[in-house]
């Protein structure tokens, strides 16, 4: 994503897939634009310091939860295994796994080359001796394992909640793409935030210094500075929403007054009050998440959760479809 930011603000060098995602999402009823676009790089340094707000528990609960189960992990998780993690890795979860269970091998899977080649650097540095095999992919589409890791069992590592992201017929979609990716009989090792009150959900999408509403319009910013957009930014507030419906927080731009604009040569008009949908990031209780799981062809074998059951982490293994009633 990085490498597509355009240095001198022409539309021409940017992603033919944002272009069309945005286009298309202006224009749709309700509009909306895929969240995957938040993360340019200012969008990606919004998010590390959202990470250290003092409402967003996800981060520092999903952490601590990893430090302290991490004894646990090792006898739980097969003698030199592979470690493949759907995202680049984060400077600070990955080592915590990584030193509890001392796996045979870190495979990254990343769709950004920049994202996958800083964290392996860094890995690598931290671990010596760790073979590192990053994979440049979208881990929607598996493609083969490197032949190194073909044999050894795998564990899966997908943490952040970013499964939240998805409504439930993607995630289990891309669940079921996991099992392709890692086979059956290997383990994952899921983090998914849990259903709680709005009054801790809503802060931490909509933070007092407002880092998460400078997050959502850094996307109208990227798109007037990537797609030739002359959208008025500040005609647009944030809004983040609990929809009960279907358990998750709802990201919006909400325009604040009649706006009109162009972006790509395209014109669009936005009604006072009328929003732009962002960001999903749904929510799961102990019975969804197993569900959800399921659903995926992962059967839990263990989970944890903080003392606030605020967030869990559960381990799940890749078994075959079962007959029985
Ligand atoms: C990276 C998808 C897990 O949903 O909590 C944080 C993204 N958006 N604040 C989340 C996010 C606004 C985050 N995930």
């Amino acid at each position: 994503m990085l490498k597509q930011e355009a240095e001198d603000g022409q539309a021409s060098l940017a992603d033919p897939h944002f272009r069309a995602d945005v286009l298309a999402g202006l224009a749709a009823t309700p509009r909306a634009i895929p969240a995957r676009w938040f993360y340019d790089r200012r969008g990606s340094e919004l998010f590390e310091a959202i990470t250290e707000l003092p409402e967003y528990y996800p981060t520092r609960t999903e952490t601590a939860l990893l430090q302290s189960v991490s004894p646990e992990l090792a006898g739980l998780s097969a003698q030199g295994a592979a470690v493949v993690e759907f995202g680049s890795g984060s400077s600070t979860k990955t080592p915590i796994l990584l030193k509890a269970i001392h796996p045979a091998a870190y495979v990254p899977i990343d769709i950004s080359g920049d994202f996958l080649r800083q964290s392996a650097r860094e890995l690598g540095a931290a671990f010596p001796g760790l073979p590192v095999y990053p994979v440049e992919a979208d881990f929607l589409r598996p493609v083969p394992l490197p032949a190194d890791v073909a044999s050894l069992p795998k564990l899966g590592f997908f943490p952040g909640s970013t499964i939240g992201n998805m409504d439930a017929h993607d995630a289990v979609d891309l669940l079921r793409v996991m099992v392709q990716w890692l086979g059956e009989g290997s383990r994952l090792l899921i983090g998914m935030d849990r259903v709680k009150s709005p009054d801790i959900l809503i802060p931490a999408y909509d933070d007092a210094q407002g880092v998460t509403a400078a997050f959502n319009l850094n996307l109208l910013e990227r798109i007037n500075r990537e797609l030739d957009g002359d959208v008025p930014v500040d005609a647009f507030r944030h809004r983040a929403i609990w929809n009960d419906d279907v358990a998750r927080i709802e990201m919006h731009l909400e325009a604040v007054r009649d706006v009109a604009f162009t972006v790509d040569g395209r014109a669009f008009t936005i009604a006072a009050g009328e929003t732009i949908h962002t960001e999903n990031s749904h929510k799961y209780g102990p019975n969804g998440a197993r569900t959800l799981l399921r659903a995926g062809g992962w059967t839990p074998i263990a989970e944890w959760t903080d003392t606030n059951d605020w967030f869990a982490l559960i381990l799940c293994e890749a078994r075959p479809r079962s007959a029985a009633p």
